[in-house]
């Protein structure tokens, strides 16, 4: 089950995919973690890890020839089959260890950061993502969450395609709700799958507001997270999100709802 978390910018989407990372570790259940966020850069740190993977810009020659490729591509226009990947099917393990991060059965890929100032635009490093995801295989059970970069620009690259489900991380700004909207009928729009939303940062005041909000656009709801000044402690200090108890239900309930809204729409198809 492939699941792109999406939404505004600074909403709590890597926090999200750390907590559902550090949770499903903890089961022991296999958890491919994607950072396809092109700027931030520290994804890696709020997993526990003290370094970040090679990316897989890298893996593939670096973001020039990445480049070079796609331009070939649409030079030839489809006559002849310019792969960006070698192979047709992605396993973890076919992953060179030096491209990954692990810790327990949480793993860590990172698709590309820009580095350099006129670099160029991040649109072959969208390209890389998708064409990585869609390879991708993973056993049954198997959950790979998708961290991004805030707002909509991968949709312009067809990221929510290659993927099982999106859900957006939603904190409370109207702004916030807006693009929470936009999101879900922008996934609509490509055939992909609206899972719901995940509130955050809530105060009793902000949760009556961002809850009517929502309910009047029908976002479903998956979860909620109050402020939890022990995720900005983490974030402050580069250290893995902590689990608690509670954490730990409304994960459980976060990823039912996510189960459940798939199943869903697998009986209806
Ligand atoms: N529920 C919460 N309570 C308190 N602080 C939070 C909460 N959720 C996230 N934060 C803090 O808010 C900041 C932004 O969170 P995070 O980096 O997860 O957002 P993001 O959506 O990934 O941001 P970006 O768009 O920059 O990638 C971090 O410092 C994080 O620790
Ligand atoms: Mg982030």
């Amino acid at each position: 089950m492939k699941i792109v978390i999406c939404g505004k910018g600074g909403s709590g989407k890597s926090t999200l995919t750390a907590l559902l990372a550090a949770f499903l570790a903890e089961q022991n259940r296999g958890v491919l973690v994607v950072d396809a966020d092109e700027s931030n850069p520290g994804l890696y740190r709020l997993l526990g890890f003290e370094s970040p993977p090679r990316t897989l810009m890298d893996l593939l020659g670096g973001k020039d020839s990445v480049r070079e490729k796609l331009r070939r591509k649409i030079r030839n226009e489809g006559r002849e089959e310019v792969n960006l990947f070698e192979r047709e099917r992605i396993f973890p393990g076919d992953i060179p260890g030096d491209f990954l991060r692990r810790w327990g059965s949480c793993l860590l890929v990172v698709v590309g950061k820009v580095a350099r100032a006129r670099e160029g635009c991040a649109c072959p490093m969208g390209v890389v993502a998708r064409e990585f995801l869609r390879r991708l295989e993973t056993p049954p059970g198997e959950i790979v969450l998708v961290d991004t970069e805030a707002g909509v620009e991968h949709f312009g690259r067809g990221l929510e395609t290659a993927v099982d489900g999106v859900l957006a991380v939603v904190e409370p700004s109207l702004e916030s709700v807006v693009l929470a909207e936009r999101i879900r009928d922008l996934a609509i729009g490509s055939g992909a799958h609206f899972l719901g939303v995940v509130l955050n940062r809530l105060t009793p005041e902000a949760e009556v507001i961002l809850g009517e909000e929502v309910k009047r656009r029908g976002l479903p709801v998956l979860g909620r997270f109050g402020v939890r000044p022990e995720f900005t402690g983490a974030s402050l200090r580069g250290e893995r999100v902590p689990l608690s108890e509670e954490i730990r239900g409304e994960l459980v309930h976060i990823l039912q709802g996510i189960q459940g809204r798939i199943l869903e729409r697998a009986i209806r198809s």
